[in-house]
């Protein structure tokens, strides 16, 4: 049988049987389910930070019926925040009736940036372009292994910024860094191709660092989505309306943009990077041209169908650092990505599957009723309920739109006593 990540009803399973169809889905052995039922570990912890005293988790839910270029996915999305998970999932099986996403990204490229403090910024950037061949062989030098992947130092480039206390030459050095997310590697190569720039300019450098703002190193995505998966045209048209608000308002831009992260980086943590870095980039790349924009867009095609497209920088990886603790790596094999790429467009799509999500429930019903059941069952166990007393409780909360711990607690007795 094909393998698919369509899994009808997987909400209703128990953990257990979830854990299991993961473990089928990725052909996880048995340690490796374990392992990431136990998650961090101390040992492991104390190699990540300092101080440690404790390790603090967050829920690991699987988003299903992911369909990306052909290929199925079940997506780890470690987050704290209720419906982001189903949202996805849901969204995800609506996106299947046209083939699923489509994504591709760039090339992985990061720029590490050499600031230096001269007095005469334009023979500052002359002299620094004169020695790029020099400049880049330097920097190759410090990471030959990633040279023999295919990445590496391709090229720099010489910007003369006006700052407050006048003109400076920042050197951008563009590094193709494969498969890691590529922060040490680029830090590395520019501490180390300092001497050189100072030399050849006579100036003095700074800072040495990389840069966020990962605007070669992106992520794209679209989807087509029937009218009739969606609900009908009303809610197309609906959906293009939502989006056009944000289009055209920073304010609700920001919100539209939060959405579509909140699965991103859901997927980030999952899988051990660094989502302040993703976050930085992408709010620094939504208002790159002096306006905050959405990364995402949305448009009624000519059958009337709802088409969908995001494009964000997406600086992720799938070896070094964090990516390398156990949970992230078996979240890793639980996705199937073999590359960093990969793993990006992945993000890709379900940034733009989650935003989705958010415009559909905003602009039909509203994003409350869905939030409601999980907070009712919160408030249902907050007021001593357990076991199948908290869904049957939540559920009548939810229906009664009456969702409060004197509620929960009033009915519990009432359960009770009818026992
Ligand atoms: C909440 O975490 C995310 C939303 O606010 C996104 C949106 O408004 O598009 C629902």
């Amino acid at each position: 049988m094909e393998k698919t990540s369509q899994v009808s009803g997987y909400y209703k399973l128990k953990r257990e049987e979830r854990l299991a169809k993961v473990k089928e889905f990725a052909g996880l052995t048995d340690d490796e389910a374990k392992m990431l039922e136990a998650g961090l570990g101390f040992e492991q912890a104390e190699k990540m930070v300092e101080n440690v005293v404790a390790t603090f988790r967050l829920p690991l839910g699987i988003a299903v019926n992911f369909l990306i270029n052909g290929k199925e996915y079940m997506v780890p999305m470690a987050t704290e925040e209720t419906s982001v998970v189903a949202a996805a999932s849901n969204a995800a099986k609506m996106c299947r009736a046209f083939g699923g996403f489509k994504a591709s990204s760039t090339d992985p490229i990061m720029i590490g940036q050499i600031q230096l403090l001269t007095k005469d910024a334009k023979k500052a950037k002359k002299a620094i372009e004169d020695n790029k061949k020099k400049i880049l062989e330097t920097a190759n030098a410090k990471d030959p292994r990633l040279v023999s992947l295919g990445g590496g130092a391709k090229d720099l480039e010489v910007r003369i910024i006006k700052t407050g206390r006048g003109e400076m030459a920042i050197t951008h050095l563009f590094v193709d860094v494969r498969d890691a997310m590529g922060a040490n590697a680029v830090n590395t190569m520019c501490e180390a191709v300092t001497p050189l720039i100072e030399d050849a300019t006579g100036d003095k450098t700074l800072l040495k660092i990389i840069s966020n703002l990962a605007d070669r190193r992106r992520a794209m995505a679209e989807v087509t989505v029937s009218s009739e998966e969606l609900g009908g045209a009303a809610v197309v048209d609906a959906i293009v309306n939502a989006y056009e608000f944000a289009a055209a308002d920073p304010y609700r831009a920001v919100t539209h943009n939060k959405g579509a992260m909140n699965g991103i980086t859901a997927v980030i943590i999952a899988t051990g990077n660094d989502s302040r870095a993703v976050e930085a980039g992408v709010h620094a790349y939504a208002s790159i041209t002096g306006r905050y924009k959405t990364i995402t867009s949305w448009e009624k095609d000519g059958k009337g169908n709802l088409h969908g497209k995001i494009e964000l920088p997406l600086a992720v990886g799938i070896v070094g650092g964090a990516t390398m603790n156990p949970s992230a790596k078996i979240n890793q094999k639980i996705l199937g990505v073999k590359s960093a790429k990969e793993l990006s467009e992945v993000m890709a799509s379900v940034g733009l599957a989650q935003n989705l999500a958010a415009l559909r429930a905003l602009s039909t019903e509203g994003i409350q009723r869905g939030h409601m059941s999980l907070h009712a069952k919160n408030i249902a166990m907050m007021a001593g309920a357990s076991g199948k007393d908290i869904d049957e409780i939540a559920d009548v909360m939810v229906k009664e739109k009456n969702i409060n711990v004197d509620r929960a607690k009033k009915l519990l007795d009432e359960r009770k006593r009818s026992r």
